[in-house]
């Protein structure tokens, strides 16, 4: 185990999830397809989309409520806000910024950045890097998406697979020889920034009514690129993340991939020869909910008395980038 993490503990964990569920037979109704082909090529049941006036910090504040409630903290003794997401309120100020404001916190730093569904990992690594080299004692680190914001409805490739939800968890730096992160590692190519990307409203292309008309202010994706790279990428990443650190899976009790294919996750369980009753799912509840979606699962998994403290847990993910990222952690 690495010594250079020791201090910091996952304090509390919290998620939340909208109300509205749309299923596969309501999708069936808006673009040509069908529950039985969403359920064998995704593993995706029905998901949960934002009602129009809830926008993502929204969902962030909730799962950030809940953390801080399992952390058994106030919002005073929160330092520092990470938040990441690629559906965030405005284009500037920062949604960190409204989930303050809403959380009835002052004064302290806040900021968003931007990794797409590898989220967790990377805001894993900032935190931690923060908690070991700074004044900072507790940090708030949210990941949350409204995607169906972003979602093209008319686009069968695409709106089937997106949802809405949200993640938190308070990291704090403590005494102790239990860490919660063990071990982060994060990458990325931006090689392959053309496979999933939002084309329009940046400063490339600000949005202009050509734009609109082109649809180009919703996600694009190329499918079948970023399934292959997916795999392999998650499966190198989880791959380097258990030699590091010494371990076999048969050390891990729960490997928590992101939520994004069912067959992605069977390849990742396959490649690295992960028996199929350590694998943490909730895709066929949730989709996918980019960032949020592995910190769902481990709070889902939680509640329901499934992970229990102290037990390792392997997660990994990829995202929009193309970025990727892999953690060993414990609650
Ligand atoms: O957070 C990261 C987000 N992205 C991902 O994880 C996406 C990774 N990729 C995937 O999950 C899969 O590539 C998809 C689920 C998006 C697509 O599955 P696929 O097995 O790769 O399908 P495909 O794109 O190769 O398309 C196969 C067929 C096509 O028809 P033809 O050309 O063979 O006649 C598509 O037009 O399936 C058709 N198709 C659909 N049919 C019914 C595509 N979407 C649908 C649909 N319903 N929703």
């Amino acid at each position: 185990m690495k010594q250079d993490t020791e201090c910091i503990i996952i304090r509390g964990i919290g998620s939340y999830v909208p109300e509205r569920v749309l299923t596969n037979d309501d999708l069936s109704k808006i673009v040509d397809t069908s529950d039985e082909w969403i359920r064998t090529r995704t593993g995706i049941g029905e998901r949960r989309i934002a009602a129009d006036d809830e926008a993502t910090s929204d969902l962030c504040v909730q799962a950030a409520q809940r953390a801080i409630e399992d952390a058994k903290l106030s919002q005073d003794d929160i330092d520092l806000i990470i938040l990441g997401t690629l559906s965030p309120d405005m284009l500037t100020p920062a949604t960190a910024m409204f989930v303050q404001h809403k959380l009835g916190i002052k004064n302290i730093p806040c900021f968003d950045f931007s990794a797409a569904c590898t989220g967790f990992q990377y805001g894993l690594e900032i935190a931690r890097t923060m908690l070991l080299n700074s004044k900072y004692k507790n940090i708030l680190l949210i990941c949350g998406d409204k995607l169906s914001a972003m979602t093209d409805w008319e686009d069968r490739a695409t709106c089937i697979l997106f949802a809405d939800g949200a993640g938190a968890v308070v990291l704090s730096r403590e005494p102790g020889d239990q860490p919660g992160i063990v071990d982060v590692l994060i990458g990325s190519n931006g090689k392959y920034t053309d496979i999933l990307n939002v084309p329009a409203g940046g400063s490339r292309e600000p949005t202009s009514e050509q734009t609109v008309h082109e649809r180009k202010h919703y996600l694009k994706m190329d499918g079948r690129e970023v399934f292959r790279l997916a795999v392999q990428k998650m499966g190198e990443s989880a791959g380097e993340m258990l030699r590091r650190n010494n371990l076999k899976i048969s050390d891990i009790s729960h490997v928590v991939t992101h939520q994004a294919n069912i067959r992605i996750m069977d390849a990742i369980a396959d490649r690295l020869h992960i028996p199929q009753e350590k694998m943490r799912i909730i895709l066929d509840k949730f989709g996918n909910t980019s960032a949020s979606s592995i910190i769902l699962a481990i709070d889902h998994y939680k509640k329901c008395g499934i992970i229990l403290r102290g037990e390792l847990i392997l997660t990994v993910g990829f995202g929009a980038g193309l970025t990727w990222g892999s953690a060993i952690i414990r609650l």
